[in-house]
């Protein structure tokens, strides 16, 4: 369906509502009385107290005092721009996602990129993973696509994502280090940690040093759902390709331009756009059916798995450009709230374990970040389609909505919507259904750890192989605690062993036993009482 406005000529054009410009005007208060002076507080005499009645100063300083708002608990330091996806042709007989509806449909859509470990002022160039992350304003509501650069993740349940950045976040009793990763609490939980093997290949690797923003990868990560108007779904992995191609820095570039220019991929960005160099994307999409899920060596669940391309090819579907720099770091930039549960008809989760938990963080985070339930109203996370319910109230409401009515069912009208039925979203049971019984546990194919970090380590030229192994040298050179860095030779053993020796000679140690294959088997501090492993299926 149609109803959004072209973008390209105008991006953004529906935030101009919002836009403000003071320039030739004149100043005010918030309230939006003329203020005659700007320089001088308002005193009993020039040389005596100033007198509580200036409500202009006091309005001037209670605002600035409270100018600050919490940085998100991981991916803080960022830069975004505006932009348009455009699709390349009808996909309706995949799914009825808005945004796919038509050859040439354009969506407007806002992109913020980020590191993930460093905090709001942090320099751009370190290594870490990189936050890709995509809202489309579609005219059946707002679907966010929370991506990184990298297409697997460290851990395969939600139930460790506070572990892993309680780990990757400086120690709570010094608060050193700030370098995303050079530290004994990362590398001591990762090696505790097998699944994250494969992660730590692609995090060594030239991936985690990008050359720019622009010439990134972006991947959704996880296993999502296509549905189409019938109601039919096939599962998908989402894939950004930057047409500028995907470049990295090398290590020593990086650590100088880190001292030297950290804001250099924000000023990148920036200068690109301003410039008129629009920066692009196409979308590419990774298809397949259940019954082709059933035959993979892995499982579609298991985010540290990519599907390979041998297997399942990329088709190319549309293409985004980024084409207008926000007016307003703050109110823009900083505000924007992605959410992995901002899915529209035509797009479903899987149950992917750590997309689960996923979906329950970014709106609970969202809610203490930008102050209460109602920052859906913030112009830069305000849908473009229109959005009606019964919803009310709250800390800083906005909407006005009116009529006596907010609740369902009533015969009394006024001003309640009625339920779209099925023109509305419509959750798929695809995935096979849980078991009756509750467990905690995972599934069989999520203990192999090794495989796909395999593919990864031959997948590289011999350059981008001794990359790998100048990253962990460094990394591990930083590490205190001897027995972490046995620890990850012994996990590496398991890769490769020209990695694994590569790796132990540059720490001057032998190539320990390999890890032993995981089999779900508890990591080795970890010891269950005879309580919990009756309870354990
Ligand atoms: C940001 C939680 C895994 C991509 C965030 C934020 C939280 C969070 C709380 C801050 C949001 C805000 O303040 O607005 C989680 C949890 C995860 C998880 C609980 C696992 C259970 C992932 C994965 C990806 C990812 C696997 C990539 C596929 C991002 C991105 C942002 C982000 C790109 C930054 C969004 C922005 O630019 O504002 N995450 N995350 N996260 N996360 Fe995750």
């Amino acid at each position: 369906g149609g109803g959004v406005p072209p973008v390209g000529v105008c991006p953004a054009g529906h935030l101009d509502r919002v836009r403000a410009d003071g320039s030739g005007q004149r100043l005010t208060t918030n309230q939006g009385v003329p203020v005659a002076d700007n320089q001088n507080s308002l005193k009993v005499g020039l040389r005596g107290p100033t007198a509580m009645e200036d409500f202009i100063l006091r309005e001037k300083i209670t605002h600035f005092d409270h100018e600050r708002i919490p940085e998100r608990v991981v991916h803080a330091r960022g830069s975004a721009a505006h932009g348009y996806f455009e699709s390349y042709q009808d996909l309706s007989a995949i799914t009825r996602a808005a945004p796919f509806a038509a050859a040439g449909k354009r969506t407007p859509v806002f992109v913020r990129f980020s590191t993930v470990a460093g905090e709001r002022g942090s320099a751009d160039t370190v290594r870490d993973v990189r936050g890709f992350a995509v809202k489309f304003y579609t005219d059946e509501g707002n679907w966010d696509l929370v991506g990184n650069n990298i297409p697997v993740f460290f851990i395969q349940d939600a139930m460790k994502f506070p572990d892993l950045i309680h780990a990757v976040k400086p120690e709570p009793n010094n608060a050193i280090p700030q370098a995303a990763s050079a530290h004994d609490t990362f590398w001591d939980f990762v090696t505790l940690m097998p699944e994250s093997t494969h992660m730590l290949m692609w995090h060594t690797s030239d991936r985690a040093i990008p050359r720019s923003y622009r010439t990134m990868q972006g991947f959704g990560v996880h296993t999502f759902q296509l549905v189409n108007a019938n109601g039919e779904a096939v599962f998908c992995k989402f894939h950004w390709q930057p047409v500028q191609g995907t470049h990295s820095l090398v290590w020593d570039e990086a650590a100088k331009i880190a001292g030297a220019d950290p804001d250099f991929h924000r000023r990148d960005l920036w200068e690109a756009i301003e410039a008129g160099a629009y920066p692009e994307w196409e979308l590419g999409l990774q298809i397949f059916t259940e019954e082709q899920a059933d035959q993979f060596p892995f499982d579609i669940l298991d985010p540290t798995k990519i599907v390979p391309e041998e297997l399942v090819p990329v088709q190319v579907v549309g293409k985004m450009t980024l084409n207008r720099n926000p007016d307003n770091f703050f109110a823009e930039t900083e505000q924007v709230a992605f959410c992995t549960a901002h899915i529209i008809p035509g797009i479903d989760f899987t149950n992917d374990p750590l997309l689960q938990g996923r979906i329950h963080s970014y709106v609970d985070t969202q809610i203490s970040r930008l102050g209460g339930p109602n920052f859906h109203e913030i112009p830069i996370n305000a849908p473009v389609a229109p959005l009606h319910n019964n919803q009310r109230d709250g800390m800083h409401r906005q909407a006005i909505a009116r009529g006596r009515v907010a609740y369902e069912p009533n015969s009394l009208g006024g001003g309640c919507p009625f339920q779209a039925g099925m023109a509305g979203f419509q959750t798929v049971f695809k995935m096979p259904q849980p078991p009756e019984d509750k467990v905690r546990g995972k599934p069989e194919l999520f203990a192999d750890h090794y495989s796909q970090a395999r593919l990864f380590w031959i997948s590289q030229t011999p350059a981008e192989q001794a990359h790998i192994v100048n990253a962990f040298r460094f990394e591990l050179s930083k590490v205190q605690t001897p027995a972490i860095r046995v620890r990850l030779v012994s996990m590496l053993a398991n890769v490769d062993p020209i990695l694994a020796e590569g790796v132990a000679q540059g720490l001057g140690i032998e190539v320990p036993a390999p890890m032993p294959l995981a089999t779900q088997a508890p990591p080795p501090h970890y010891h269950p009482s005879p309580a919990l492993s009756l309870l354990a299926r």
